[in-house]
């Protein structure tokens, strides 16, 4: 490396990962970046997405873009793949022929939730849901391209930007007075604004620290597991709100996508390599309403 400065595209700036990695950015001077939304960058149109990432040339690229809509891509299979599938593939596409580095994002819903004990990376993978299918193929597409990557699967993201679990939770608390939360599905929930620090901590390490740390397939969340009755508790209790919240089983909501009952991933690899500090995610839960109410 020279003295220049580490060049990080971000794609899907726009989503709740690409805005707490802007957030972040802020912390690790040592990088300079450039954020692209879906306007900027459509990572499912091949062509675009050669022609902007080889002109930029960055030495990183961090996909935060993705169909996250676990429902609607039950039946639009198309889009799911578009985004999930097809975009990773053109992004490693992209980075080979530049030489740079990939971080992309998949999902514990790759799983089954058979297991009975925490999936590792060698688990094999066996999606209940189209979005988790589209996720592990973009996994095993990127992988296809080459092997200069860093895939974190990660489980419940959320943070108080965006639409997601923890914004859900304090809204209709405030609308209805009381919650009725599913109390048979496990699995750590994963502060953004964490994994986003987490992802450029990483990148000091490897680039700036020279610390080996091998690519590959890592599983990423904080410590601890949790239901989402759990989860929805700890917001309310957290956020000094006190409705009450019921546990309820999953068939009081049906709905078209599976989920996993047991989706806890195995962090020891990550926890092995990277040597990064693990919270809990209680810890994690207090530092997202902390950093919500100082924003
Ligand atoms: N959310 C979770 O609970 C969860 C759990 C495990 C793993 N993950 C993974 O974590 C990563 C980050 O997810 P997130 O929660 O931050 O998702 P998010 O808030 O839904 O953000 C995704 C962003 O990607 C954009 N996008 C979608 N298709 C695109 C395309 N073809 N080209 C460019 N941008 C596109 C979306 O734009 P539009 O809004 O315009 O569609 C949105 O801004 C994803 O890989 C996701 O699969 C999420």
């Amino acid at each position: 490396m020279t003295n220049r400065k580490m060049h990080v595209l971000v794609v899907g700036s726009g989503g709740q990962l690409g805005h707490a990695l802007k957030l972040q950015s802020s912390q690790y001077p040592e990088f300079s970046y450039t954020f692209w939304d879906r306007s900027d960058l459509d990572i499912s149109v091949e062509s675009w997405v050669h022609e902007r990432v080889t002109s930029l040339k960055p030495d990183v690229v961090i996909n935060a873009a993705a169909y996250t809509n676990v429902e609607r891509a039950e039946e639009d299979r198309e889009g799911a793949r578009a985004g999930n599938t097809l975009g990773p593939s053109f992004l490693a596409e992209a980075c080979k022929s530049i030489e740079a580095l990939l971080v992309h994002i998949s999902t514990d819903y790759v799983f089954d939730g058979n297991s009975k004990t925490p999936y590792t990376e060698e688990d094999e993978p066996h999606p209940l849901n189209y979005y988790g299918q589209s996720k592990l193929d973009g996994e095993r597409a990127v992988d296809a391209v080459f092997d200069h990557y860093f895939i974190l699967r990660t489980s419940w993201l959320y943070d108080s930007y965006g639409h997601n679990f923890f914004n859900t939770m304090l809204r209709l608390a405030k609308e209805r007075g009381e919650l009725n939360v599913v109390n048979d599905q496990f699995a750590t929930p994963t502060y953004a604004g964490l994994l986003a620090n987490d992802i450029l901590l990483l990148l000091k390490k490897k680039y700036v620290e020279h610390v080996t740390i091998p690519c590959g397939l890592y599983h990423y969340t904080h410590a601890g597991e949790a239901s989402w009755w759990d989860f929805a508790r700890a917001i309310i209790k957290e956020s000094g709100l006190s409705v009450p919240v019921h546990p309820v089983d999953s068939s009081r909501f049906p709905t078209k996508a599976k989920r996993p009952g047991y989706s806890k991933l195995d962090i020891t690899k990550w926890k092995t390599n990277t040597g990064i500090r693990i919270s809990t995610w209680e810890e994690a839960l207090q530092l997202c309403v902390t950093t919500a109410s100082i924003e």
